[in-house]
């Protein structure tokens, strides 16, 4: 990632974009309703980040203990200082300061949670498989990941050079069919307001920022052409209550269980 887009001036920058398509209370909701988190005893948090999401969850898991990986040193730092200030680093089980890829463990989980985090994983089967073989018999995973039909996908289809971060959820969903598996996806929608994407006839400064973030770029990278293209590709996808940021969860289970959960 380019750190360039969160340090001085463009923070500020990042901050508005954060405020704009931030829907991580909605995603949190989402994995809670999902699945059922009272009896886990094991949570994996793969590309954990800050760990916010990852604190509420430890708080419905009463039982649980956390593992978490994600390979920036910035990140690690920053989820110990979160989990302290939670008062949640009793439950913090590992911290490993490395990719899902080169993570080892004889660890079995019951759940697995990677929020945005799998586009740095893929579709490669070899992965697909050690995560399900990570799952204990009952576990189950949540893979967050933009939807085809999300701006975000536009955004990363046309912009970004890094053709790993178009991965989306109906790609896992289809890899996933070579597996012996329950897996089922969930969408979700939130609308971006009209109003903080577009000024007057140009993009935001918000909405570049989060084509920026997206295509991870630098919002200084952009040219007057990519410009006129994100406000086309904001256009294509408006409605007359915004335009739709939309998301998955895929659930992935292990084994089909008669829980009913
Ligand atoms: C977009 S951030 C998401 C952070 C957090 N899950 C959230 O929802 O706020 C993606 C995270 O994945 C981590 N990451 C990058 N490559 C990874 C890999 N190969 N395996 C696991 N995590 C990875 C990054 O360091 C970053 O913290």
């Amino acid at each position: 990632m380019d750190s360039s887009l969160y340090e001085g001036s463009h923070r500020d920058l990042f901050e508005i974009f954060l405020k704009l398509v931030d829907d991580s209370e909605a995603q949190t909701a989402a994995l809670l309703d999902l699945i059922s988190w009272e009896d886990t005893r094991s949570l994996l948090s793969i590309g954990g980040g800050e760990g916010i999401v990852e604190a509420t969850l430890l708080r419905n898991a009463p039982q649980a203990k956390l593992w978490y990986l994600d390979p920036s040193p910035e990140q690690c730092q920053a989820f110990r200082r979160h989990m302290k200030q939670e008062n949640l680093l009793e439950r913090v089980a590992d911290i490993s300061e490395m990719t899902f890829q080169a993570y080892e463990t004889q660890q079995k989980f019951d759940r697995i949670v990677s929020m945005f985090s799998w586009f740095y994983i893929g579709t490669d089967q070899r992965w697909l498989r050690k995560l399900l073989d990570l799952l204990s018999s009952n576990g189950a995973a949540c893979l967050v990941l933009p939807n085809s039909e999300s701006i975000e996908a536009d955004f990363n289809r046309s912009l970004s050079p890094d053709k790993r971060t178009m991965l989306v959820g109906d790609e896992v969903m289809s890899a996933l069919e070579a597996f012996d598996c329950k897996v089922t996806q969930h969408t979700y929608m939130k609308w971006l307001a009209t109003n903080e994407l577009f000024d007057g006839e140009l993009a935001s400064e918000a909405s570049l920022a989060f084509a920026a973030f997206v295509a991870l770029r630098s919002i200084t990278t952009f040219t007057p052409d990519e410009k006129r293209h994100i406000v086309e590709l904001l256009n294509a996808r408006r409605a007359a209550q915004g335009v739709p940021l939309v998301w998955d969860v895929i659930v992935v289970k292990r084994v089909t269980d008669s829980n009913g959960y």
